[in-house]
């Protein structure tokens, strides 16, 4: 979900919808503002997307006046994306709106104790229980403050939250636990917000609250105190460097399309600094201190999971160090196998994801360094890995992750190479074929995109009437023959399955007919033999092929698909944009919601 919150001179509501607008990718399946008009709270809301909303802001009465105001735009957790269950919520004396994002865990027992006390409600939202029990502090309490407190120590669970009280409409009040919450700082206006895009338009000063921190802003101050005992906090506000514009289209149909041609300059950002000149060593000075583990855990979920499995057949093959990747959300409740000498890398572009965040807490319990490797910097996994390696790709907008994964692949690859030159286990010439190569990528990318985009939009159109898809590929090849299948069914929702292409004898290969196409990587890599005999199988019961290929194989499907070769641990940097476009041109062809597909959200911060 997403959040903003707005005190200041100008119009809040026009500032905390279009807050929103950059705030859609956390979510948007309903959406709601509220602000005090001629004293009493007005609450405006709409399930589906946020043109919902502005549609009934033109129906709602004046809206311009009030110079506070919150807003939300919702993923449901709990109770379907409707009008009743959208944010904000009110108290039982419609006195105060709050807006959440998160979980209250506990809320039905919250629910069944204020039900006792007589209140009534009209929502299936643990949101809505939770500032019913605000209010009814409040009663208590007499402050704002004090009944904030109380209520957040009884609520179990995930929140940020932002409050409004009729009584003082130039004020917010905001508290956060394991979600995230933004303070801009700006000049004579100050805003709260679950990620700083929504307001960087106004300000670049910026305070990342922290768990258990209650925040209090009006136009021209703020304050930040101890959740639990209101004790005043000192924090210094961050400047943030990047810019809006790359939070935005620049010419490009979606956002996933402008995305997917970033990621040569995502290469050259997350190289820089990074090779020794003299001596082509890895720098990794921020992992310095650890040394090479004896096993390396990964822990991610989604793209991110694919790019770990990416990053073990590069570091188990460099450097010899034995890598498990798991699911953030098994591992959470695996009671998992951590040894003296296994490290934890924990894989996030968001640095959000919940089961992942859960994931880096465990593995710190027990005692395991965690290393985060995130794009998002001031996210929870940033602030909690006792190590941190920044990606470098930008901030991503798109739901469909792209060049994250990239990112993550670069830096993978860096490891692995470190890994490797720690225990002396690369020669020279690979040593120098992998770094010369990595750093040549960008602009080799530069140039094949524009063609590679082509080919995607010539084989979309062929193969847009097919209902289902099978992903095949070998070694380093099958996790991208598996985010190639992800990428596919997330955002043209044609099914598709990933394999091992040596596993679909044992099962897949039944589904194969003529108008059950494969998408194969058949690189020039050491079991290009055996992937292609897979491919006579495919080719034997009728089944369609389209192969990613390099120049001279010999290889005959329908659409062979010719990339440049590379040395064999960079070959996922040529394979994976071509997923990618592939994916993306049959769901534009399809007509489909590419940067916010259905059921899908940016940022999953719940379990
Ligand atoms: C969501 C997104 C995916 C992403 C996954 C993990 O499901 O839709 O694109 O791969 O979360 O996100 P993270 O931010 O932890 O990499």
């Amino acid at each position: 979900c997403g959040i903003i919150g707005y005190c200041g001179h100008r119009p809040a509501v026009p500032v905390c919808m279009e807050g929103l607008k950059r705030l859609e990718y956390r979510g948007y399946d309903s959406a709601g503002v509220a602000f005090v008009r001629q004293g009493e709270i007005a609450v405006i809301k709409a399930p589906g997307k946020l043109s919902a909303l502005e549609e009934a802001l033109e129906h709602a009465g004046n809206v311009m006046n009030a110079t506070t105001a919150l807003a939300h735009t919702r993923w449901a957790t709990h109770g379907a994306p409707t009008t009743g269950n959208a944010h904000p919520h009110l108290d039982a004396g419609r006195s105060i709106a709050m807006v959440h994002n998160g979980i209250i865990e506990n809320f039905a027992e919250l629910k069944q104790e204020l039900l006792a006390e007589g209140l009534t409600f009209e929502s299936d939202t643990d949101t809505e229980v939770l500032t019913k029990l605000v209010g009814w502090c409040r009663a208590r309490t007499g402050s704002m403050r004090e009944a904030l407190s109380m209520a957040l120590s009884r609520a179990e669970g995930a929140y940020a939250v932002v409050l409004l009280c009729k009584d003082r409409p130039g004020r917010l009040w905001a508290a956060r636990k394991q979600s995230p919450l933004v303070l801009g700082l700006g000049v004579g206006e100050n805003f709260l917000a679950s990620d700083v895009p929504a307001f960087l338009p106004y300000t670049r000063e910026v305070v990342f609250i922290d768990d258990g921190e209650m925040v209090i802003i009006d136009a021209d101050r703020h304050e930040i105190l101890d959740a639990a005992t209101l004790a005043p906090r000192e924090k210094t506000p961050q400047t943030i460097t990047w810019d809006v514009q790359a939070a935005q289209k620049g010419g490009y149909k979606h956002f996933m399309l402008k995305e997917i041609f970033e990621q040569p300059k995502v290469i050259r950002d997350c190289l820089a600094g990074r090779i020794d000149h003299a001596s082509g060593a890895v720098r990794l000075p921020e992992i310095e201190a650890l040394p090479v583990p004896g096993r390396l855990v990964i822990v991610a979920c989604g793209t991110s999971s694919y790019a770990g499995l990416w990053g073990k057949q590069i570091i188990e093959k460099l450097a010899r160090v034995p890598v498990d990747v798991c699911i953030a959300s098994e591992f959470r409740y695996a009671d998992p196998i951590l040894a003296p000498g296994d490290q934890v890398l924990v894989v996030s572009q968001s640095g959000e994801t919940a089961d992942t965040l859960a994931g880096l807490r465990l593995a710190r319990e027990r005692g395991v360094p965690v290393i985060g490797l995130c794009n998002v910097v001031g996210s929870s996994v940033d602030r909690e890995a006792d190590f941190v390696l920044h990606t470098q790709a930008g901030p991503e907008i798109s739901v469909a992750s792209t060049k994250a994964m990239c990112s993550q692949m670069v830096m993978l690859l860096l490891l692995a190479l470190r890994y490797a030159d720690a225990k002396g286990l690369l020669s020279r010439e690979d040593r120098a074929a992998c770094i010369e190569g990595v750093q040549a990528m960008p602009k080799l990318l530069d140039d094949h995109l524009p063609f590679m985009r082509d080919t995607a939009q010539r084989l979309a159109r062929t193969y847009s009437e097919a209902t289902s898809f099978l992903y095949l590929g070998r070694g380093p090849a099958w996790p991208l023959a598996l985010e190639g299948a992800l990428k596919l069914k997330e955002i043209s929702y044609i099914h598709a399955e990933g394999y091992p292409a040596g596993e679909m004898k044992h099962g897949p290969i039944a589904l194969i007919d003529p108008k059950f196409p494969t998408f194969a990587i058949a690189l020039a890599d050491e079991l290009f033999g055996k992937v292609k005999s897979n491919l006579i199988e495919v080719q034997a019961r009728g089944g369609r092929i389209i192969a990613l290929t390099n120049p001279g194989l010999d290889l005959e499907v329908d659409h062979p698909w010719v990339l440049p070769q590379v040395f064999w641990p960079l070959a996922g940097f040529t394979a994976l944009p071509a997923l990618q476009l592939f994916a993306y041109e049959i769901a534009d062809y399809l007509g489909k919601d590419v940067d916010q597909p259905r059921n899908l959200a940016k940022s999953v911060t719940v379990e």
